[in-house]
């Protein structure tokens, strides 16, 4: 979810002007999501790195999301849409996180789509908690070296619970991937949108998802028409 400083910029507005329109977006995203049928969903919220802005707009993106989590749980249980997080989760203040439990444990029994936040997340240090949790396994005789293999390496992942992602949206016309589930996207089909965030809507969501349609998706391998 990228562009919500420029937003903001391009009316003479504060940046958090820009973050707080973004609401809506995920709303609207979230929504049209879920209808037709996605099954997973993840936004990155906050990244590891984000937490180098300015202190201002780093307690306000906090006041946002904790608001966020308390004000959409009825919107989420009417889509029957069930929260989950991923990232170094207890970076944020005990009272994000406390919002965060209550919030997922409203939702815990919806059946739709998860909606996945990614905070305070990082992925080269995903990996490498990942590493080190193995480590110890095998110091521990727990695990052979030979028992590592890829699978047993994304069970160590946040993602453990999670397929990895088919689309990968980013927005604000930028190319790059910003230390966003390095391992999970090894075969993503990515979509740019020029789209500012806070301008992204359901239209623009379900033209990504067209384009993805229109991929082939090989895998390395060969399609199947040669
Ligand atoms: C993304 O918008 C929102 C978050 C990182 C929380 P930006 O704040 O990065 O917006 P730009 O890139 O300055 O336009
Ligand atoms: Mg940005």
């Amino acid at each position: 979810m990228d562009g919500n400083g420029r937003w903001a910029r391009n009316r003479a507005f504060a940046r958090i002007r820009g973050h707080r329109a973004g609401v809506e977006s995920v709303r609207a995203v979230v929504r049209a999501a879920g209808e037709i049928g996605v099954e997973y969903l993840t936004l990155y919220a906050f990244s590891q790195e984000n937490w180098s802005r300015p202190r201002s707009e780093v307690c306000a993106l906090m006041r946002l999301l904790e608001k966020f989590l308390r004000n959409e749980i009825a919107e989420l249980n009417e889509n029957n849409v069930q929260l989950h997080a991923i990232g170094q989760v207890q970076d944020l203040s005990e009272q994000v996180r406390r919002q965060l439990a209550l919030s997922q444990e409203a939702t815990a029994r919806n059946t739709g789509l998860k909606l996945i936040l990614a905070l305070s997340y990082g992925a080269r240090r995903e990996i490498t908690r990942a590493a080190r949790e193995i480590a110890r396994e095998v110091q521990a005789g727990r695990v052979s070296p030979d028992e590592v293999d890829e699978n047993l390496f994304a069970r160590h992942l946040y993602t453990r619970d999670y397929p990895d992602p088919d689309l990968l949206i980013r927005t604000s016309g930028e190319l790059r991937v910003s230390n966003f589930l390095l391992w999970q996207i090894s075969y993503a089909e990515f979509v740019v949108s020029p789209v500012l965030w806070p301008d992204f809507r359901k239209e623009h969501f379900l033209d990504a998802v067209r384009e993805y349609g229109r991929r082939q998706r090989r895998f390395g391998g060969v399609s199947s028409r040669g």
